[in-house]
């Protein structure tokens, strides 16, 4: 990769190494899928999206079946979660016939992988939010918050710090701390984030696009889905990870090949989203969601008419997006939206 000597920023430092045109991560390959470096719930098994599906047409129907309802997928990866979903638009007409799709991702080689994957009139891809211009609009994210770089902070003696990382020789040489302008602290401390143990970690850039993708639910009406790897209490801790083919290993290490994501604050997400006057129902995990909109059944339907073996590997992939150990606790729900009749399938 190019000169990495100097002292850079903890979200600077993610920016480059996941979006640097020549050398990120993101630009270069596709990291998803069993040959890729990590595996996403619509690449695991096709009843994830075809949950969201029936969710979607529920929230539509919810809003007294609008003729025109724009659905936007933020950051869609391979394109896996849009192909399972169009696929299955078939036996749903009406909604069909209402529904248009938006793409918003940043990795050019993403789009073009996307563009293979995903071949259906409704679809079209988006650079900017500001081309969304008509509602009501549903936003949905799977995976998508996590992948936006953050920044991180220390109380040390009443004064917060913000961490860098400091290259060397093009090798990591060390942390260093910073004390930040009071304009800074201002911010984190309106945002509830100032604590006095252990890491603080401040995800400035997803803020910014959610601030853009609230105002225009205000406008045009509609929600916001995200679903993430989270916590929603903050404990202070470090969670900034880098993985490469399925392994850990530290994020200023293989910078180019490995994925560097974090836990996201899913706590700090609801209290932006209230003090912006969005609905917001109560943060779920993963299995009760997928639970409560049926995929159980879905499967039992599903594994009538298959080989024993293709029922192994239906189950098999229904546990790892359920099991309290794996995706089905880790992963949180969130459901953020202008709604005035309350919608809240699968949140209780
Ligand atoms: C971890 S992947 C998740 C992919 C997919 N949603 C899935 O579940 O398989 C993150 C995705 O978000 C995209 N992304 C990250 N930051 C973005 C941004 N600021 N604007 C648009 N897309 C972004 C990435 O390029 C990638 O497609």
């Amino acid at each position: 990769m190019n000169n990495l000597n100097g002292t850079h920023s903890i979200d600077k430092f993610i920016e480059s190494a996941l979006y640097d045109k020549n050398y990120g991560y993101y630009s270069k390959k596709n990291p998803f899928g069993k040959q890729g470096d990590f595996i996403t719930a619509p690449l695991i098994s096709p009843l994830f999206s075809e949950m969201i599906l029936v969710w979607v047409i529920s929230y539509w129907i919810n809003l007294g079946k609008p003729k025109e309802f724009f659905l936007v997928e933020l950051g869609p990866g391979d394109g896996s979660f849009c192909k399972t979903f169009c696929n299955s638009l078939k036996k749903f007409p009406s909604f069909e016939n209402s529904v248009k799709i938006f793409l918003f991702e940043r990795s050019k080689t993403l789009i073009k992988i996307q563009k293979n994957t995903v071949k259906n009139k409704k679809v079209t891809w988006i650079k900017n939010l500001s081309q969304i211009k008509k509602g009501p609009t549903l936003f949905f994210g799977n995976e998508f918050f996590d992948s936006i770089p953050i920044k991180q902070f220390e109380i040390r003696n009443s004064s917060v710090y913000e961490k860098f990382v400091q290259f060397k020789n093009n090798r990591f040489n060390k942390f260093i701390f910073k004390k930040v302008s009071p304009n800074t602290q201002k911010k984190l401390k309106k945002l509830d984030l100032l604590r006095k143990k252990g890491i603080i970690e401040y995800p400035l850039k997803g803020l910014k696009i959610l601030e853009t993708i609230v105002k225009k639910i205000n406008k045009l009406n509609g929600g916001i889905l995200l679903i993430d790897y989270g916590y929603t209490k903050a404990q202070g801790n470090d969670t900034l990870q880098s993985i490469k083919t399925h392994k850990k290993n530290m994020f200023y290490e293989n910078i180019g090949k490995a994925d560097i994501t974090y836990l996201v604050n899913f706590g700090l997400l609801n209290n932006f989203f209230a003090n912006k006057k969005l609905i917001i129902n109560k943060i779920v995990s993963q299995n009760f969601f997928l639970k409560k909109l049926g995929i159980i059944e879905r499967a039992e339907i599903l594994s009538k008419n298959i080989s024993f073996k293709e029922k192994v590997d239906l189950y098999y992939r229904l546990e790892r997006l359920l099991s309290e150990k794996k995706m089905g606790s880790l992963f949180k729900v969130l459901f953020a939206s202008k709604n005035k009749t309350k919608f809240n399938l699968g949140f209780k």
